[in-house]
């Protein structure tokens, strides 16, 4: 197996070449780390991945919202971001080099205690343990606080910011939600869209970015009802790899399966409305085509928390690129929000509970989606065999940006007419699809296998006989022939995972 540094480039190399993602953007003047463009492929595998996010929420009772991504300075106050969203950076004494202090300590003494420290501590441990510039070698500066979020100005004087969250905007909209669930809570909401956080220096390509899409959903919940949460009935049973972190103070690296039930019973989690949030998280990472064997739910230290959390597990997806990669949030934020907007914005932000006003509390699962994205290449890669002269991209069919290719056997009008039909009759039908006439049926598919397309779709001159297509299987390579009458319900089974390519074979 290849080092992880080679595998991250040959991700990101194959990703750059197909037209996945390209950058640091904009390439023409040099790029900046942190932004990155998504070339057609990512763009669609985004949308197949935002769709699937989309219907979780939505099977789940949620509403979208969207709210604007600059908000004014009052509200960052309020929400703790202006004061609490901060890195600890260090400068170099010499060459000026700016650098995350706890990143830095990380890498020059792996295992250093670093996690919940202040500045002042951080400044000691640098000291004590000699950490020195890591390009000039000279001594490092006190550790400061520096603020990820992204300045700007509305109009001449009004000091805003690019959001760093789409959460607090949501939250923004609580008496408007309150009409229009006619005040009965819980009320579910959520946001797809951009949001900017200033990192410093970021490196991992696209697992840091400074403007990225994010995802996240909100129930506003009584504390009553988040112990009396009866869709937690529905899942149970459900088994999810666990790494709490008592666990994990105990030295535990390794996730233990266990039911809901028994996760609940044993203290992991408190409250049933939480670890319905999380499961629920857990079952979009499933909706975007990630397997279970490549996840994990590890909970937060206390030290690691955000400033508004009060428990937060995260979604760890595995990579071959980086090992476990954080790609999900989901967070108990308490009533912390609405009591600082309240008392912010001296707007109501509470309701009626037993005839006293009562701020209802807050459930989050958030994450980017550009995260999952290079996960999901990453898990998808195959590398060139014996059986095939190139590397190729396994996306799960309900996810895979291509999910049918249309391929006349030949240019000739007798097989492009009826291919065209038939290419048209898979697009009306809601597939992507991408018609091709370029080159051999073998090049063909070898370029539809580079970017991962489940189905190739042929036209032949049997097609003109006897109206049947060859339907070609990415994964074994084999071919069934089919009336193109059922090609559509065939493909549609194919690509929800209703039906086994392999079952339709004849042998
Ligand atoms: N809203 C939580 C987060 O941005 O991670």
């Amino acid at each position: 197996m290849n080092s992880e540094r080679d595998f991250s480039d040959i991700i990101t190399g194959l990703a750059k070449k197909r037209g996945f993602f390209w950058g640091p953007s904009p390439e023409i003047y040099g790029g900046s780390s942190g932004f990155y463009d998504l070339g057609p492929l990512g763009k669609l595998l985004k949308n197949r991945l935002e769709n699937a996010i989309r219907t979780s929420f939505v099977r789940a009772n949620f509403w979208e919202v969207e709210c604007p991504t600059v908000s004014p300075e009052a509200v960052w106050k309020a929400s703790g971001h202006l004061d609490g969203f901060i890195d600890p950076v260090t400068k170099c004494t010499k060459c000026e080099q700016i650098y995350r202090a706890d990143n830095l300590i990380e890498e020059q003494s792996p295992g250093a205690q670093i996690a919940g420290k202040s500045v002042e501590e951080l400044t000691e441990i640098i000291k004590e343990l000699g950490i020195v510039c890591a390009s000039c070698k000279s001594p490092l500066g006190p550790v400061d606080s520096y603020n990820l979020m992204m300045k700007t100005r509305l109009g001449l004087d009004q000091d805003a910011y690019l959001r760093p969250e789409t959460a607090t905007t949501t939250y923004l909209l609580f008496r408007r939600f309150l009409t229009f669930f006619r005040d009965k809570l819980p009320m579910s909401v959520f946001q797809i869209g951009k949001a900017y956080r200033n990192e410093i220096s970021p490196r991992q390509g696209m697992l840091r970015l400074r403007e990225f899409t994010q995802t996240e959903g909100q129930i506003f919940i009584l504390e009553e009802d988040e112990q009396n949460w009866p869709q937690f009935e529905d899942i149970k049973d459900e088994e999810l790899p666990l790494l709490s972190y008592p666990a994990q103070e105990k030295g535990k690296t390794e996730p233990v399966k266990m039911k809901m039930s028994e996760a609940l019973k044993k203290g992991h989690f408190q409250k049933p409305a939480y670890a319905w949030c999380v499961f629920l998280a857990y079952s979009i990472f499933r909706n975007m085509g990630f397997s279970e064997e490549k996840m994990r739910l590890r909970q937060h230290l206390e030290t690691e928390r955000a400033h508004y959390a009060q428990d937060a597990w995260d979604i760890e997806v595995y990579t071959e690129s980086f090992g476990w990669v954080e790609c999900c949030g989901v967070h108990d934020r308490g009533n912390y929000d609405l009591t600082r907007h309240q008392e912010f914005s001296k707007e109501k932000m509470h309701v009626k509970v037993n005839q006293k006003p009562g701020v209802p509390n807050v459930l989050e699962i958030a994450f980017g989606v550009e995260r999952p994205l290079f996960c999901l290449i990453d898990n998808a890669f195959q590398p060139e065999s014996e059986e095939r002269d190139t590397d190729w991209l396994r996306f799960p069919p309900a996810v895979a940006p291509i999910q049918v290719a249309v391929f006349p056997l030949m240019g000739k009008p007798e097989l492009q007419e009826p291919a065209h039909l038939i290419f048209d009759e898979i697009v009306d039908a809601g597939f992507i699809s991408q018609y091709d006439v370029g080159g051999s049926i073998g090049k063909r598919y070898r370029r539809q296998d580079e970017v991962g397309t489940p189905f190739c779709v042929t036209i032949d001159y049997t097609t003109i006989e006897d109206g049947t297509v060859t339907v070609r299987d990415r994964n074994s390579m084999e071919q069934i022939r089919i009336s193109k009458d059922e090609l559509i319900v065939v493909l549609r089974k194919l690509v929800k995972g209703t039906i086994q390519f392999e079952s339709l074979v004849v042998r």
